[in-house]
């Protein structure tokens, strides 16, 4: 059967199943083998490592995973799915082209499956089934983790890169979570200022907003990817002047860590410009400093 054929045929199928009740949506179990064509462009665009671990959800007959671990002879290999019979099936394919050591097959529903090694996740399961998957790969799959999808997409979450050139293909990188209340401290021109910042995040886009004493700015530009940070900051520093300030940083949990080069402005108008780089250290925090009062005698 030609791949548009299975295509249609299969959204047939998601057609009769969509007016079906919630607990049907969730153990939807139809199996279609993604076209090779298919896979090979969803291999492609996940960029796999010798360090990957690759997991599919609803692995079917093993094809993704078992083409992953062929293209790369290092990478470990997962798949999940919820037909015990097509899990036997993939496990024998696997030990049949010589990868069964690297790959491994397991009869669980997706939403039971552990993300946390995973840095590859392939999915091509009924729309609604991915995106109720969403939540889980957020609260479980590392930051950097990468999610390759065939056909389908994960709701507003959109994609960091796509592959238009046949039925389209997204990958997302897990960001991590930035969102809330950061402070840490820079010795800046011979004193200890201290900076909170106040990040929004939606996926992977965030943006901000940082205090000094009792000076507040809009963070000019967050940019996240996966666990990796950007933040370019405008401000003055009462007692060191106008700073622009490029941070770069790991986010682990509670930590961010990494380096700022801060520009300043001369000292006083005569004096030159100055650059420095420092350790960046931010701390998350229960308390909005961004939020605490003002006051009307420092400003
Ligand atoms: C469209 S097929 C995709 C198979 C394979 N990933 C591929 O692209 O060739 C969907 C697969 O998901 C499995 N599946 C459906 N719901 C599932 C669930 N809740 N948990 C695990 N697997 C599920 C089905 O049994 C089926 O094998």
């Amino acid at each position: 059967m030609n791949p548009t054929k299975k295509m249609a045929q299969f959204l047939l199928l998601l057609a009769f199943f969509f007016g079906h009740s919630a607990l049907a949506q969730e153990r939807f179990s139809i199996f279609v083998g993604s076209d090779p064509a298919n896979v090979e462009r969803m291999l492609k665009l996940a960029g796999l490592r010798d360090d990957d671990i690759a997991i599919d959800l609803g692995s079917g007959d093993g094809r993704i995973v078992i083409g992953a671990a062929l293209a790369n002879p290092k990478l470990r290999g997962i798949g999940v799915d919820i037909d015990a019979k097509l899990v036997k099936e993939a496990t024998a394919a696997a030990d049949k082209q010589g990868v069964g050591d690297r790959v491994r097959f397991i009869h669980q529903n997706a939403f039971d499956a552990d993300l946390s090694k995973a840095s590859v996740i392939f999915m091509w399961l009924w729309p609604e089934l991915q995106t109720m998957l969403r939540p889980k790969i957020l609260a479980e799959a590392r930051p950097g983790t990468r999610v390759v999808t065939n056909v389908w997409d994960l709701g507003s979450w959109q994609p960091d890169r796509v592959d238009t050139d046949g039925p389209q293909i997204s990958m997302w990188v897990v960001p991590a979570r930035i969102e809330g209340n950061w402070r840490w401290e820079l010795p800046i021109r011979g004193a200890s200022r201290t900076y909170s910042a106040l990040l929004e995040q939606r996926f992977q886009r965030a943006e901000g907003f940082a205090r000094v004493g009792n000076r507040r700015s809009v963070l000019r530009e967050v940019q996240l990817r996966g666990d990796e940070v950007k933040v370019l900051l405008d401000m003055t520093v009462d007692g060191a002047g106008f700073a622009r300030h490029e941070f770069t940083g790991k986010v682990n949990g509670s930590t961010i860590e990494g380096s700022v080069r801060i520009r300043l402005s001369s000292a006083n108008e005569r004096g030159p410009e100055e650059t420095i780089v420092l350790p960046w250290r931010a701390q998350r925090v229960a308390d909005a400093d961004y939020l605490a009062p003002t006051g009307l005698d420092k400003l």
